[in-house]
């Protein structure tokens, strides 16, 4: 594929090379020299229409390790505020041959829109509550660290599932990797089409914490929350809040996830965040080498 939109275009093999490639660039990041001449000559823009610290410092630093010029446009010091389209912001960077554009953009559907447009390889890094297929990458492969294997584990997505893109394109990556899915969330936060996914579906958490291997916890996307359904922060931590109870309920070795922002507090206990089972901070150092894996895949794919 010249682009990554969705975790939907790969299949399980391609996913397993894009883990095994991680992998690779992940024993790199341990060298105390970790830069490699892998990408050099090659240029990608890091286009964020819209905030991050980790999906856009991570790209950063992969595209850097790999001696592949990076260049940052953000929404605020873009021409999109003096009234510039998406198009014709998008061709103007194309015009300077860049070999990629990772794109974060508040609508769903903004890299697809541009990858029909643009010769250039466009990786998506999050467009509305549509998709976030490099998240849901970077998570897997830190289970497959752990695990070897997502093969017939258990994973729970525990939150605002209604608007996250992080929880869909989480379901298909773990569903092709033999991982079974449950969410759980209050009604109100859980998407009308949800019983047609390949999921279990819970509104009480201690239910849903049953005998699982990984928890990840999602924030209030309250970015998101137009729609007026916006629940009491108190009474949502009291319902939905992971604590020590929910862990004792789960497998004795669960794991604790987050793809962050996280609300300390809100949707998971301080002390959890930071334990020994929390794999937050692996998270983020996974997310280095799978992006290093995935600019390296897609800008010197065969054309
Ligand atoms: N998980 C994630 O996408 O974080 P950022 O919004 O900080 O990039």
């Amino acid at each position: 594929h010249k682009d990554l939109l969705d975790v939907t275009q790969l299949n399980k093999e391609e996913v397993q090379h894009i883990f095994e490639t991680a992998t690779y660039f992940q024993e790199i990041n341990s060298r105390p020299v970790k830069k490699v001449p892998t990408l050099k000559g090659h240029s990608v823009v890091l286009f964020f229409a819209e905030a991050s610290t980790r999906t856009k410092t991570s790209f950063d630093m992969a595209g850097k390790r790999l001696s592949c010029d990076t260049f940052s446009l953000a929404k605020s010091s873009s021409s999109l505020t003096k009234g510039e389209t998406l198009k014709d912001t998008a061709l103007t960077l194309q015009a300077m041959n860049p070999d990629g554009i990772v794109l974060r953009h508040w609508a769903s559907g903004a890299s697809q829109f541009l990858a029909e447009r643009l010769d250039c390889s466009i990786i998506n890094a999050g467009d509305g509550r549509h998709a976030h297929p490099t998240q849901a990458l970077l998570d897997g492969f830190t289970l497959y660290q752990e695990w070897g294997s997502l093969e017939g584990k258990t994973v729970l997505i525990l939150g605002d599932i209604a608007h996250s893109r992080v929880a869909r394109s989480n379901l298909i990556l773990m569903n092709k990797m033999g991982a079974k899915v449950r969410f759980c969330g209050p009604r109100t936060l859980l998407p009308p089409q949800i019983r047609k996914w390949d999921a279990e579906v819970y509104t009480d958490i201690n239910e849903a914490c049953k005998g699982v291997d990984a928890i990840m916890c999602l924030r209030l996307q309250l970015e998101r929350q137009q729609d007026g359904l916006l629940p009491d922060l108190r009474e949502y931590s009291n319902y939905f809040g992971l604590g020590h109870k929910q862990i004792e309920l789960a497998n004795p070795d669960v794991k604790i996830m987050h793809p962050g922002p996280m609300n300390r507090g809100v949707e998971i206990n301080s002390e959890l965040a930071d334990c020994e089972a929390s794999l937050v901070l692996d998270q983020v150092a996974s997310g280095v080498a799978t992006r290093m894996a995935l600019l390296y895949l897609y800008l010197t794919r065969k054309k």
